[in-house]
């Protein structure tokens, strides 16, 4: 895509008088994602293959979590290198060279480096030269989050595009000795370019773009999911790599309740703030970490089964990546057709929130 084609969004009060509903809360954001693009590591690893190591079976994961195999990264993959693969198929799907990027935002918990950010990482493989970068830190929530910092960054005029990242290799903080943790995650990585909304949509005519967002955080949930150590408060020392603090620990139980709880009240939210009513979603896009979750969250909504779409049965809990890579999935099989209502739901760490609703 040549610069010249990038333009600027059209303003925040056009957009919102062209697509907003009389009395809703939300101000719409006037702008689209462009396309998306997702990678996941070529190695698949199965139920039956843990069961070979932990006391755990094929029975018992799929039926309590509905994950039947999950994608870990080679030993000399990291984190960058899969988001890079997906940055690079969403950049192709938009038609735009990576010197045309503005902004490069990783969301990540599994960053190649403390620091210096996998974004930067990121920006410097692809070649995005003219473009800033940083990671963001929402854990699963991080995708949605993200889109919602890149399109204010666009709407605001900061930034003309964003490259919005979700990549993880959660595979290299699990404590593979733990059944109750190490096998609900997986690695992956999707993408999805940003773009200014150029022109105000006709009345009634499909259009692409955000509605609005609904984000949040309740740290005092700090304790259910985390890294022990590591980080500034508990700096790694031997007794405490032998103690296995390094790795992830969750009460599953605690992030289970919270899961269900928040996918439904952050979608009543946003819905509410924008104007429409469950019944008008088309495609519901929640973030992959158990079916049991999605499940019971969608039935407290009453939304059909054929209105969402599901993936954690091949990817496991891909924390960040998840929500991008079911978007790709589901663009790439037609289950995203443009002028689809979509909401999109994350939750995890934090522990946080992220929920939009968008026109596809
Ligand atoms: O991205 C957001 C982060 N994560 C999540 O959203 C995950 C939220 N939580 C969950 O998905 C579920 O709570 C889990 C899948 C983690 C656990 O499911 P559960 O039905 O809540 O099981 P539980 O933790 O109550 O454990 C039931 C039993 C326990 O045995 P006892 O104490 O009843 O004898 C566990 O030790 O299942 C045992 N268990 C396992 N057994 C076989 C736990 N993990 C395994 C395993 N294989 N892998």
């Amino acid at each position: 895509m040549p610069e010249s084609d990038i333009k600027p969004p059209v303003s925040l009060a056009e957009y919102a008088a062209a697509v907003g509903r009389p009395g809703a809360l939300a101000r719409p954001v006037p702008v689209r994602i462009a396309s998306v693009g997702a990678y996941a590591p070529e190695r698949v690893v199965t139920n039956h293959d843990l069961s070979k190591t932990l006391d755990t079976s094929d029975e018992w994961i799929t039926s309590r979590t509905g994950i039947r195999e999950r994608r870990v990264a080679a030993p000399e993959e990291a984190t960058s290198d899969l988001a890079l693969k997906a940055a690079q198929r969403a950049l192709d799907a938009a038609g735009m060279a990576p010197e045309e990027l503005d902004l490069v935002l990783c969301a990540t918990i599994t960053g190649d480096y403390p620091f210096p950010s996998t974004a930067s990482l990121l920006q410097h493989r692809l070649g995005a030269r003219r473009a800033a970068a940083f990671d963001l830190s929402a854990a699963c929530s991080g995708f949605v989050y993200g889109c919602a910092v890149g399109s204010g960054l666009i709407a605001s005029g900061i930034h003309r595009n964003a490259l919005v990242v979700g990549a993880e290799c959660m595979s290299r903080v699990l404590d593979w000795t733990d059944r109750s943790t190490c096998v609900l995650f997986g690695d992956g990585a999707g993408a999805a370019v940003l773009l200014p909304v150029e022109e105000v949509p006709a009345p009634g005519q499909p259009f692409s773009g955000f509605l609005g967002f609904d984000l949040g955080s309740d740290g005092a949930g700090s304790v259910f999911l985390n890294v022990p150590a590591g980080g500034s408060r508990a700096p790694m020392t031997p007794e405490l790599l032998a103690d296995r603090q390094g790795f992830l620990k969750m009460s599953g139980t605690d992030v289970f309740k919270f899961a269900v709880r928040i996918i439904v009240e952050s979608s009543l939210s946003i819905l509410e703030k924008c104007g429409y009513e469950v019944s008008d979603v088309t495609c519901l896009v929640a973030h992959q970490a158990n079916t049991r979750i999605i499940d019971a969250a969608m039935k407290r909504l009453e939304i059909p089964a054929e209105k969402v779409v599901v993936n954690v049965d091949r990817y496991g809990n891909t924390s960040a990546a998840s929500v991008p890579i079911v978007l790709a999935e589901a663009e790439a099989d037609g289950r995203l057709r443009r002028g689809d209502l979509v909401l999109m739901v994350g939750f995890g760490a934090g522990l946080t929130w992220a929920s939009s609703l968008l026109r596809w």
